[in-house]
Protein backbone atom coordinates (compact mmCIF):
# COMPACT_ATOMS: atom_id res chain seq x y z
CA UNK A 1 0.00 0.00 0.00
CA UNK A 2 1.12 3.61 -0.70
CA UNK A 3 0.59 6.31 0.97
CA UNK A 4 -0.12 9.67 -0.97
CA UNK A 5 3.01 11.67 -0.65
CA UNK A 6 1.47 15.29 0.99
CA UNK A 7 4.56 16.81 0.84
CA UNK A 8 8.10 17.16 -0.32
CA UNK A 9 10.92 19.30 -0.31
CA UNK A 10 12.62 19.15 -4.05
CA UNK A 11 15.38 20.92 -5.89
CA UNK A 12 14.56 23.56 -2.62
CA UNK A 13 10.84 23.87 -3.58
CA UNK A 14 8.28 23.07 -1.18
CA UNK A 15 5.86 20.33 -3.50
CA UNK A 16 2.31 20.31 -1.54
CA UNK A 17 -0.98 17.89 -3.23
CA UNK A 18 -3.48 20.44 -3.24
CA UNK A 19 -5.86 19.09 -1.01
CA UNK A 20 -8.29 22.03 -1.80
CA UNK A 21 -8.71 19.96 -5.08
CA UNK A 22 -9.37 16.69 -3.60
CA UNK A 23 -10.53 14.65 -4.57
CA UNK A 24 -12.39 15.86 -7.78
CA UNK A 25 -8.22 16.26 -8.83
CA UNK A 26 -4.92 15.00 -7.64
CA UNK A 27 -2.80 18.30 -8.18
CA UNK A 28 0.09 19.52 -6.93
CA UNK A 29 1.26 23.20 -5.94
CA UNK A 30 4.96 24.50 -5.61
CA UNK A 31 5.83 26.87 -3.23
CA UNK A 32 9.13 28.86 -4.16
CA UNK A 33 8.54 31.64 -1.55
CA UNK A 34 7.53 31.90 2.19
CA UNK A 35 4.77 33.77 1.34
CA UNK A 36 3.11 31.08 -0.61
CA UNK A 37 3.74 28.47 2.10
CA UNK A 38 2.06 30.97 4.37
CA UNK A 39 -1.06 31.17 1.71
CA UNK A 40 -0.67 27.40 1.34
CA UNK A 41 -1.04 26.42 4.84
CA UNK A 42 -3.97 29.56 5.78
CA UNK A 43 -5.98 28.52 2.44
CA UNK A 44 -6.10 24.32 3.67
CA UNK A 45 -4.10 23.28 0.52
CA UNK A 46 -1.90 22.30 3.30
CA UNK A 47 -3.68 21.12 6.40
CA UNK A 48 -3.87 18.68 9.29
CA UNK A 49 -1.41 19.54 12.66
CA UNK A 50 1.41 17.84 11.70
CA UNK A 51 1.67 18.41 8.06
CA UNK A 52 1.58 22.09 8.47
CA UNK A 53 4.21 22.03 11.42
CA UNK A 54 6.24 20.31 8.24
CA UNK A 55 4.98 22.48 5.19
CA UNK A 56 6.35 25.85 7.80
CA UNK A 57 9.65 24.02 8.48
CA UNK A 58 10.43 24.00 5.01
CA UNK A 59 8.80 26.79 4.14
CA UNK A 60 11.61 28.83 6.71
CA UNK A 61 14.13 27.16 3.94
CA UNK A 62 12.68 28.98 1.19
CA UNK A 63 13.37 32.58 3.21
CA UNK A 64 16.65 32.02 1.65
CA UNK A 65 15.96 32.42 -2.50
CA UNK A 66 12.65 34.42 -1.54
CA UNK A 67 12.81 37.26 -4.22
CA UNK A 68 11.21 39.73 -1.86
CA UNK A 69 13.57 39.56 1.34
CA UNK A 70 16.31 39.48 -1.56
CA UNK A 71 15.22 42.77 -2.67
CA UNK A 72 14.48 44.37 0.69
CA UNK A 73 15.73 47.50 1.84
CA UNK A 74 15.76 46.71 5.01
CA UNK A 75 19.02 46.55 6.20
CA UNK A 76 18.31 43.65 8.81
CA UNK A 77 16.39 41.75 6.17
CA UNK A 78 19.59 41.08 4.13
CA UNK A 79 21.17 39.66 6.62
CA UNK A 80 20.07 35.87 6.56
CA UNK A 81 19.93 35.41 10.50
CA UNK A 82 17.00 37.89 10.74
CA UNK A 83 15.67 37.17 7.59
CA UNK A 84 14.97 33.30 8.42
CA UNK A 85 13.76 34.40 11.95
CA UNK A 86 11.08 36.86 10.02
CA UNK A 87 9.76 34.34 8.15
CA UNK A 88 9.52 32.20 10.97
CA UNK A 89 7.29 34.76 12.70
CA UNK A 90 5.57 35.33 9.45
CA UNK A 91 4.10 32.02 9.14
CA UNK A 92 3.80 31.27 12.66
CA UNK A 93 0.79 33.42 11.85
CA UNK A 94 -0.75 31.58 9.10
CA UNK A 95 -2.89 29.58 11.68
CA UNK A 96 -3.55 30.02 15.19
CA UNK A 97 -4.65 26.37 16.51
CA UNK A 98 -2.42 23.64 16.31
CA UNK A 99 0.70 23.72 18.39
CA UNK A 100 2.40 21.31 15.96
CA UNK A 101 2.89 24.56 13.96
CA UNK A 102 4.81 26.59 17.05
CA UNK A 103 6.51 23.35 17.62
CA UNK A 104 8.35 22.97 14.47
CA UNK A 105 8.81 26.66 13.87
CA UNK A 106 10.54 26.95 17.88
CA UNK A 107 12.63 23.85 16.34
CA UNK A 108 13.61 25.77 13.33
CA UNK A 109 14.50 28.71 15.20
CA UNK A 110 16.95 26.62 17.34
CA UNK A 111 18.86 25.94 14.30
CA UNK A 112 18.58 29.84 13.46
CA UNK A 113 20.08 30.57 16.45
CA UNK A 114 22.51 28.10 16.89
CA UNK A 115 24.27 28.02 13.62
CA UNK A 116 27.13 29.74 11.82
CA UNK A 117 25.51 31.88 9.04
CA UNK A 118 27.77 30.17 6.53
CA UNK A 119 25.96 26.70 7.22
CA UNK A 120 22.46 28.32 7.44
CA UNK A 121 20.84 26.94 4.29
CA UNK A 122 22.06 23.67 4.72
CA UNK A 123 21.27 23.30 8.79
CA UNK A 124 17.94 24.51 8.13
CA UNK A 125 17.02 22.11 5.43
CA UNK A 126 18.54 19.14 7.24
CA UNK A 127 16.30 20.21 10.42
CA UNK A 128 12.92 20.24 7.99
CA UNK A 129 14.05 16.92 6.80
CA UNK A 130 14.47 15.44 10.00
CA UNK A 131 10.73 16.76 11.46
CA UNK A 132 9.68 15.17 8.28
CA UNK A 133 11.43 11.95 8.54
CA UNK A 134 10.36 11.68 13.05
CA UNK A 135 6.76 12.53 11.50
CA UNK A 136 7.20 9.72 9.36
CA UNK A 137 8.34 6.96 12.57
CA UNK A 138 5.63 8.71 14.81
CA UNK A 139 3.01 7.53 12.64
CA UNK A 140 4.14 4.22 12.01
CA UNK A 141 4.58 4.19 15.99
CA UNK A 142 0.73 5.61 16.28
CA UNK A 143 -0.57 2.66 13.99
CA UNK A 144 1.12 -0.38 15.97
CA UNK A 145 0.39 1.29 19.31
CA UNK A 146 -3.18 1.99 18.42
CA UNK A 147 -3.50 -1.61 16.37
CA UNK A 148 -4.79 -3.74 19.43
CA UNK A 149 -7.41 -0.93 20.37
CA UNK A 150 -9.42 -1.25 17.25
CA UNK A 151 -8.51 -4.66 16.89
CA UNK A 152 -11.71 -6.86 16.43
CA UNK A 153 -13.92 -4.21 15.85
CA UNK A 154 -15.90 -3.98 13.01
CA UNK A 155 -16.66 -0.08 12.74
CA UNK A 156 -14.77 2.77 13.36
CA UNK A 157 -16.12 6.40 13.32
CA UNK A 158 -13.51 8.81 12.53
CA UNK A 159 -14.44 13.08 12.37
CA UNK A 160 -12.32 15.16 10.13
CA UNK A 161 -8.78 13.99 8.36
CA UNK A 162 -6.14 12.78 10.42
CA UNK A 163 -4.58 10.41 8.32
CA UNK A 164 -1.75 10.57 5.36
CA UNK A 165 -3.04 13.59 3.86
CA UNK A 166 -2.54 15.44 7.46
CA UNK A 167 1.18 13.99 8.22
CA UNK A 168 3.81 12.83 6.28
CA UNK A 169 2.84 9.28 5.80
CA UNK A 170 0.10 7.27 7.74
CA UNK A 171 -1.42 10.14 9.70
CA UNK A 172 -2.52 9.86 13.45
CA UNK A 173 -6.21 8.24 14.17
CA UNK A 174 -6.16 6.81 10.85
CA UNK A 175 -2.53 5.31 11.61
CA UNK A 176 -3.98 2.21 13.78
CA UNK A 177 -6.55 1.00 10.58
CA UNK A 178 -3.67 1.12 8.10
CA UNK A 179 -1.48 -1.03 10.51
CA UNK A 180 -4.41 -3.24 10.57
CA UNK A 181 -5.30 -3.33 6.99
CA UNK A 182 -1.69 -4.41 6.41
CA UNK A 183 -3.09 -7.73 7.46
CA UNK A 184 -6.52 -7.74 6.57
CA UNK A 185 -7.99 -6.61 9.67
CA UNK A 186 -8.87 -3.01 9.44
CA UNK A 187 -12.01 -2.31 10.86
CA UNK A 188 -14.72 -1.16 8.03
CA UNK A 189 -14.75 3.43 8.58
CA UNK A 190 -17.28 5.32 8.77
CA UNK A 191 -15.95 9.02 7.77
CA UNK A 192 -18.06 11.54 8.54
CA UNK A 193 -18.52 14.47 6.61
CA UNK A 194 -17.24 17.07 8.47
CA UNK A 195 -18.76 20.41 7.74
CA UNK A 196 -17.86 22.98 6.26
CA UNK A 197 -14.70 21.95 4.22
CA UNK A 198 -15.67 18.33 3.66
CA UNK A 199 -12.20 17.00 5.18
CA UNK A 200 -13.87 13.45 6.06
CA UNK A 201 -16.29 13.33 2.82
CA UNK A 202 -13.50 14.40 0.56
CA UNK A 203 -10.00 13.68 2.10
CA UNK A 204 -10.83 10.71 4.74
CA UNK A 205 -12.59 8.87 2.03
CA UNK A 206 -10.58 9.30 -1.24
CA UNK A 207 -7.05 7.96 0.91
CA UNK A 208 -8.89 5.10 2.58
CA UNK A 209 -10.47 3.96 -0.68
CA UNK A 210 -7.33 4.67 -2.41
CA UNK A 211 -5.62 2.09 -0.13
CA UNK A 212 -8.70 -0.18 -0.25
CA UNK A 213 -9.61 0.30 3.40
CA UNK A 214 -13.59 -0.11 3.36
CA UNK A 215 -14.86 3.65 3.73
CA UNK A 216 -18.14 4.63 4.02
CA UNK A 217 -19.34 8.65 4.30
CA UNK A 218 -22.16 10.05 6.21
CA UNK A 219 -23.72 13.19 7.23
CA UNK A 220 -22.07 14.88 10.16
CA UNK A 221 -25.44 13.90 11.59
CA UNK A 222 -26.36 10.88 11.12
CA UNK A 223 -23.65 9.69 13.69
CA UNK A 224 -25.72 9.52 16.82
CA UNK A 225 -28.25 6.92 15.15
CA UNK A 226 -25.55 4.91 13.77
CA UNK A 227 -23.95 4.17 17.71
CA UNK A 228 -28.08 3.56 18.81
CA UNK A 229 -27.91 1.38 16.44
CA UNK A 230 -25.16 -0.49 17.39
CA UNK A 231 -23.11 0.20 14.14
CA UNK A 232 -20.68 1.74 15.66
CA UNK A 233 -17.83 0.41 18.21
CA UNK A 234 -15.52 2.95 18.19
CA UNK A 235 -14.68 6.12 17.73
CA UNK A 236 -10.84 7.65 16.80
CA UNK A 237 -10.40 11.25 16.31
CA UNK A 238 -7.03 13.53 15.84
CA UNK A 239 -5.41 16.68 17.38
CA UNK A 240 -5.18 20.06 16.85
CA UNK A 241 -3.58 20.47 20.79
CA UNK A 242 -3.79 18.62 23.45
CA UNK A 243 -3.42 20.19 26.85
CA UNK A 244 -1.43 19.01 30.47
CA UNK A 245 -4.66 17.80 31.54
CA UNK A 246 -5.86 16.11 28.42
CA UNK A 247 -8.09 18.48 26.61
CA UNK A 248 -8.34 18.04 23.50
CA UNK A 249 -8.93 21.03 20.69
CA UNK A 250 -9.83 19.49 17.67
CA UNK A 251 -11.93 19.73 13.93
CA UNK A 252 -14.96 20.87 15.08
CA UNK A 253 -17.56 18.61 15.26
CA UNK A 254 -15.25 16.28 17.73
CA UNK A 255 -16.94 17.22 20.32
CA UNK A 256 -20.29 16.38 19.64
CA UNK A 257 -19.16 12.99 19.24
CA UNK A 258 -17.21 12.53 22.04
CA UNK A 259 -21.08 13.10 24.01
CA UNK A 260 -22.80 10.84 21.99
CA UNK A 261 -19.87 8.02 22.23
CA UNK A 262 -20.20 8.54 25.94
CA UNK A 263 -23.73 8.61 25.80
CA UNK A 264 -23.83 5.27 23.92
CA UNK A 265 -20.99 3.88 26.23
CA UNK A 266 -18.28 4.08 22.70
CA UNK A 267 -14.81 4.31 23.29
CA UNK A 268 -13.26 7.61 22.46
CA UNK A 269 -9.66 7.66 21.33
CA UNK A 270 -7.69 10.51 20.41
CA UNK A 271 -4.62 10.05 18.28
CA UNK A 272 -1.81 12.25 18.43
CA UNK A 273 2.11 12.46 18.37
CA UNK A 274 3.43 13.85 22.13
CA UNK A 275 4.20 17.05 19.89
CA UNK A 276 0.50 18.06 19.58
CA UNK A 277 0.67 18.32 23.33
CA UNK A 278 0.81 22.02 24.92
CA UNK A 279 2.13 21.45 28.73
CA UNK A 280 1.89 25.15 28.71
CA UNK A 281 -1.75 25.60 28.77
CA UNK A 282 -4.04 23.39 31.39
CA UNK A 283 -7.46 24.56 30.57
CA UNK A 284 -9.38 23.54 26.66
CA UNK A 285 -10.38 26.87 27.20
CA UNK A 286 -7.08 28.84 26.73
CA UNK A 287 -6.55 27.09 23.37
CA UNK A 288 -7.06 29.62 20.31
CA UNK A 289 -9.61 28.37 17.98
CA UNK A 290 -9.42 29.32 14.67
CA UNK A 291 -12.24 31.90 13.53
CA UNK A 292 -12.89 31.19 9.42
CA UNK A 293 -14.74 33.17 7.01
CA UNK A 294 -18.04 33.19 6.08
CA UNK A 295 -18.56 31.92 2.92
CA UNK A 296 -17.26 28.60 3.78
CA UNK A 297 -20.49 28.10 5.68
CA UNK A 298 -22.58 30.09 3.41
CA UNK A 299 -21.71 29.62 -0.04
CA UNK A 300 -19.63 26.15 -0.42
CA UNK A 301 -18.14 26.11 -3.73
CA UNK A 302 -19.73 29.04 -4.58
CA UNK A 303 -22.92 28.54 -4.35
CA UNK A 304 -25.05 30.67 -1.68
CA UNK A 305 -26.81 28.76 0.75
CA UNK A 306 -27.69 31.11 3.65
CA UNK A 307 -29.09 34.28 3.45
CA UNK A 308 -27.03 37.23 3.23
CA UNK A 309 -29.36 38.87 6.00
CA UNK A 310 -28.31 35.76 8.76
CA UNK A 311 -24.83 35.88 10.57
CA UNK A 312 -22.63 33.23 10.17
CA UNK A 313 -20.41 31.26 12.85
CA UNK A 314 -17.28 29.62 11.78
CA UNK A 315 -14.83 28.02 14.19
CA UNK A 316 -12.68 25.50 12.66
CA UNK A 317 -12.12 23.72 15.92
CA UNK A 318 -13.97 22.94 19.18
CA UNK A 319 -12.38 21.41 22.54
CA UNK A 320 -13.57 18.18 23.94
CA UNK A 321 -12.49 17.27 27.63
CA UNK A 322 -10.46 14.74 29.01
CA UNK A 323 -13.31 13.10 30.37
CA UNK A 324 -14.96 11.94 27.69
CA UNK A 325 -11.87 10.73 26.24
CA UNK A 326 -11.03 7.08 26.59
CA UNK A 327 -7.17 7.12 25.86
CA UNK A 328 -4.88 9.19 23.97
CA UNK A 329 -2.56 7.02 21.89
CA UNK A 330 1.40 8.73 21.21
CA UNK A 331 3.77 7.40 19.58
CA UNK A 332 5.46 6.64 23.37
CA UNK A 333 1.74 4.45 24.09
CA UNK A 334 -1.40 4.90 24.84
CA UNK A 335 -2.34 7.24 28.28
CA UNK A 336 -5.72 5.62 29.47
CA UNK A 337 -8.34 7.95 30.66
CA UNK A 338 -5.97 10.90 30.65
CA UNK A 339 -5.45 13.44 33.40
CA UNK A 340 -2.93 16.09 34.09
CA UNK A 341 -0.55 12.95 36.38
CA UNK A 342 -1.23 10.40 33.36
CA UNK A 343 0.11 12.68 30.94
CA UNK A 344 2.87 13.83 32.88
CA UNK A 345 3.88 10.18 33.73
CA UNK A 346 3.55 10.12 29.92
CA UNK A 347 6.32 12.51 29.36
CA UNK A 348 8.70 11.61 32.24
CA UNK A 349 8.83 8.07 31.13
CA UNK A 350 9.60 9.87 27.47
CA UNK A 351 12.57 11.63 28.56
CA UNK A 352 13.92 9.04 30.97
CA UNK A 353 12.52 5.97 28.05
O1 LIG B 1 -8.65 22.46 9.48
P1 LIG B 1 -7.84 21.20 9.31
O2 LIG B 1 -8.28 20.40 8.15
O3 LIG B 1 -6.36 21.49 9.34
O4 LIG B 1 -8.17 20.36 10.62
C1 LIG B 1 -7.52 19.12 10.79
C2 LIG B 1 -7.91 18.40 12.02
O5 LIG B 1 -8.70 18.87 12.81
C3 LIG B 1 -7.22 17.09 12.28
O6 LIG B 1 -8.07 16.21 12.94
C4 LIG B 1 -5.99 17.35 13.17
O7 LIG B 1 -5.21 18.37 12.63
C5 LIG B 1 -5.16 16.13 13.36
S1 LIG B 1 -4.30 15.69 11.89
C6 LIG B 1 -3.32 14.34 12.22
Amino acid sequence: MTAPETLRFENHKLILIDQTKLPGELAELVCTTVEQTHDAIRRLVVRGAPAIGIAAAYGVCLAADDPDDRESNDESESDPRSRYIHAIEYLATSRPTAVNLFWALDRMRGVVESTSVENLKDALVAEAKRINDEDRQMCHAIGRNGAPLLSGIDTVLTHCNAGGLATSTWGTALAPIYHLHQTGQAPKVLADETRPLLQGGRLTAWELSQAGVDVTVITDSMSGSLMRQGVIQAVIVGADRITARGDVANKIGTYPVAVLARHHGLPFYVAAPTNTFDLELDCGDDIPIEQRGRDEVAAPHGVGIVPDAAKVLNPAFDVTPADLVTAIITERGVIQQPTGESIARHFAEKCSG
